[in-house]
């Protein structure tokens, strides 16, 4: 149980004196009754704000298809970020919602965001050993050699001291691919295939562990069950 002021200011709904306000509005019941302090402990389950249940009082997770062109900070300096086309709350809930990794300004595709911190840590750790899937578009011809090279695990990118864990390729056409790899080092997959004299093109994430973006539309989000997730 938590005091309902402290609630709804850690899940970026308002302020702790912004909550008085609400209560005082009748704006907060807690079982279908209104609510008459602020500082009245409750269980989050039986709260509703306007009539709604809280959102995701347990810890958000949701992805979204990244578009080209939005980088992965809360920075506004960097042109357009990914924040921008999340529910502004968001950064204000406490802890913040941020996104699991990060794909490059150029990449679109699936990220994950959450203010669950274990879980960022699981997917982000590099013992983790979490798929992630990778439409890649290149240059020039690929060739069906890249599949050993890249398939072997002693791949070396420059100025690196480990080579890359072992990746899947599968070629789907003469110039795009599917790249499937476990680790999340910087610029990772335009790199392996630039240490083989490959220009990636387009790059385009489309899983993420359990993960697909199904029918997601580019630039939308979906809320994500925490059913399954391991905390
Ligand atoms: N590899 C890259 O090069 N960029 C990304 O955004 C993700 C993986």
């Amino acid at each position: 149980m938590r005091r309902l002021d402290q609630l709804l200011s850690a899940l970026g709904y308002c302020s702790r004196r912004e909550a008085m306000a609400f209560v005082k509005e009748g704006r907060v019941k807690l079982g279908g009754v209104v609510v008459k302090r602020s500082d009245q402990r409750v269980d989050s389950a039986l709260i509703t704000v306007d009539d709604e249940p809280l959102e995701a009082p347990d810890g958000l997770l949701a992805m979204l298809h990244k578009p080209v062109g939005y980088s992965c900070t809360h920075s506004e300096e960097e042109g357009q970020n990914i924040y921008e086309l999340l529910p502004s709350h968001w950064p204000e809930r406490n802890p913040a919602v941020t996104s699991v990794g990060r794909l490059d300004k150029d990449t679109s595709g699936l990220l994950l965001v959450t203010d669950i911190g274990s879980l960022v840590h699981r997917y982000t750790s590099p013992k983790s050993d979490i798929e992630k899937t990778y439409l890649v578009e290149v240059d020039r011809e690929l060739d069906p050699k890249l599949i050993d090279i890249f398939a072997k695990g002693d791949l070396m990118l420059r100025s690196e001291e480990k080579p890359c864990l072992p990746a899947k390729l599968e070629i789907v056409s003469t110039l795009s691919a599917r790249l499937t790899i476990t680790e999340g080092r910087y610029h990772q997959a335009r790199r392996m295939f630039a240490s083989q004299g490959w220009h990636v093109e387009k790059l385009h994430r489309e899983r993420f562990g359990p993960y697909t973006l199904g029918d997601l539309a580019e630039g939308e989000w979906q809320m994500l069950s925490l059913e399954h997730v391991p905390r």
